[in-house]
Parts: structure tokens; sequence; C-alpha cells
């Protein structure tokens, strides 16, 4: 396993802070957004992926890294996983463990504040993993590092990144730069691949090339019929549209799908 030349970790101290201060003081400026862009059944269908690959016991361990508000960590708790949200942002998690006990007050969730590229585990203790939006808040050596750390043998990780070349996101991303952190940085789909091929096994997908046009109705009144219509027609087509290598690396989003070989060290 050859990793790409890795940062000194001291120079991420201060993006660190600075992520963790955002998104404590200013993550709350994205809710009207991400209402739009996030609420069900938008991803539905990309977690769902990477719950299913997955395919932890019963009762197994999730991380959910960057698990911010908790989204995903309740579908991964409601599926049946003790799960653990990680996330640098105290009050990313206090959104999250309100959330789980609105909903769930049961569930086997555990919340801890720390640091995606120091995670606080112990080596090979953590099965399975889960992570949406937040390679790109993360120096990728560092991460993949971290991920052949924690993982034992055989041990499984997916993750749902935006990619950076979508014209339509991009164009948002432009209109809307206080929207998110000064430091992330959507990747290119060679950059996601090269951060998957740090993997014995891995795979990548790609996905959302025209739906994402269906959020310009969205926010019409009486839109979200016509967007819920129009989503599920256009996810079809970029089915078609995304077997065509040259489109790929338009969609807005890249899904990986990890393995660590037992072979490899
Ligand atoms: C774009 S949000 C994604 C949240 C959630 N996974 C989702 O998709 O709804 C990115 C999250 O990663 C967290 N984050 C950023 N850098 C981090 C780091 N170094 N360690 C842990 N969490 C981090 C942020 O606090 C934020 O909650």
């Amino acid at each position: 396993m050859v990793f790409p030349e890795t940062v000194e970790r001291e120079s991420r101290r201060e993006v660190i802070q600075r992520e963790l201060e955002w998104h404590d003081q200013e993550g709350h400026k994205r809710r009207p957004l991400d209402r739009i862009l996030y609420a069900p059944p938008a991803f539905d269908d990309v977690v769902q992926a990477g719950v299913d690959f997955l395919q932890g016991e019963p009762g197994a361990w999730v991380l959910d890294i960057g698990g911010g508000e908790g989204k995903q960590t309740l579908t991964l708790a409601e599926t049946g996983y003790r799960v653990i949200s990680l996330d640098l942002s105290q009050a990313q998690l206090a959104e999250a463990r309100e959330r789980i006990e609105q909903k769930h007050p049961g569930l086997n969730v555990f919340f801890v504040q720390g640091n995606a590229e120091e995670l606080p585990f112990k080596a090979g203790s953590l099965p399975r993993i889960y992570g949406k939006a937040v390679i790109h808040h993360l120096d990728m050596p560092i991460m993949a590092q971290e991920l052949h750390r924690v993982l034992p043998d055989r041990g499984r990780a997916t993750f749902a990144e935006p990619l950076a070349y979508h014209p339509l996101i991009g164009l948002g991303r432009l209109l809307t730069p206080r929207l998110r952190t000064q430091d992330e940085r959507p990747m290119s789909r060679s950059e996601l691949l090269t951060f998957a091929r740090q993997f014995t096994c891995w795979n990548a997908q790609e996905a959302y090339l025209l739906a994402p046009l269906a959020y310009l109705v969205r926010p019409l009144p009486a839109g979200e019929w016509l967007f819920r219509g129009l989503y599920s027609l256009l996810r079809l087509i970029d089915s078609w549209l995304l077997r065509l290598p040259l489109l790929r690396d338009l969609a807005w989003y890249g899904l990986l799908f990890l393995e660590k070989g037992g072979s490899e060290e």
C-alpha cells in the first residue's frame, strides 16, 4: 500500500480549528439550503447504497465520520447497528442527539467530539465505517492512513462525496460561498479514485447528473410533488447516462465502497 505524500499533521491544526468554529457557529446558516437539497427523498438511494454495502452483523459497531446533524446516523441506527457519530462540532452533535432522541429515544448511538484525522479509537477496532460529505473537508492521505489503522482486516468503509465539476452545483457554490467553510474542497473523480485505490478491494459509482435540475422547482409553491416526480424521472435517466465514462466526471456525487484486505501489510 503506497500513500501519496502526506502533509505534516501540524499544518492541519489551523484548518481543523477553522472547520470546528465554522460548524459550531455558522453551520446553522446552511439549514434552508439543506432542506431543499437533502430532505427526503433526495439522497435516500445514495445513503441506502452505502448502508447496504456495510453488511455488518446486527448490533455491529459502525462509525459515522463527520456525522453532522445525524441524518445518516439515524438511518444506520434504525438499520440495527450500534453507531458512533463522530464530529468536530459540538453544535452539530447536539443537533444529532436531539434528532435521534426525538425519533427513537432508545437507539444505540454514541456521540463523540473528535477529529477524523486523528480518530480516537484503537487500531483494528472499527469493522464498519460510514461517511457522507466529509472527506472533502479532510486531508485525504491522512484520512486513508487513519482508515487503514482503525479498520480490521476485511473491515469495510463507504463514503458519498460531492465532486467538483457538476455545472449547476458549481454555479450554486459560486453564488453562495458563505454557506460553506473556506477549506472544504469537492474533489475531482480522479482524486476520489486515487483515494479508493489505496484499498485492496474497492468500487466506485457516480450519482446525480441531471437530477439536481429538479431542485429548481422544489422551492416553488406546491413544488414538492413536482420535485418528487421530476427527481425520480431524472434519476432514472442518470442511471443510463452515467454508464458513459465521459459523463461521470460531471456527476455531483461519487460513492466509494472500500474493503481493507488481509494480505497487504
Ligand atoms: C457537510 S457536513 C456533512 C454532515 C453529514 N455527514 C451529512 O451528510 O448530513 C460535514 C461534517 O463534517 C464535520 N467535519 C469537518 N471536518 C471534520 C474533522 N476533521 N473531523 C470530524 N468531523 C469533521 C463537520 O463538522 C460537519 O458536521
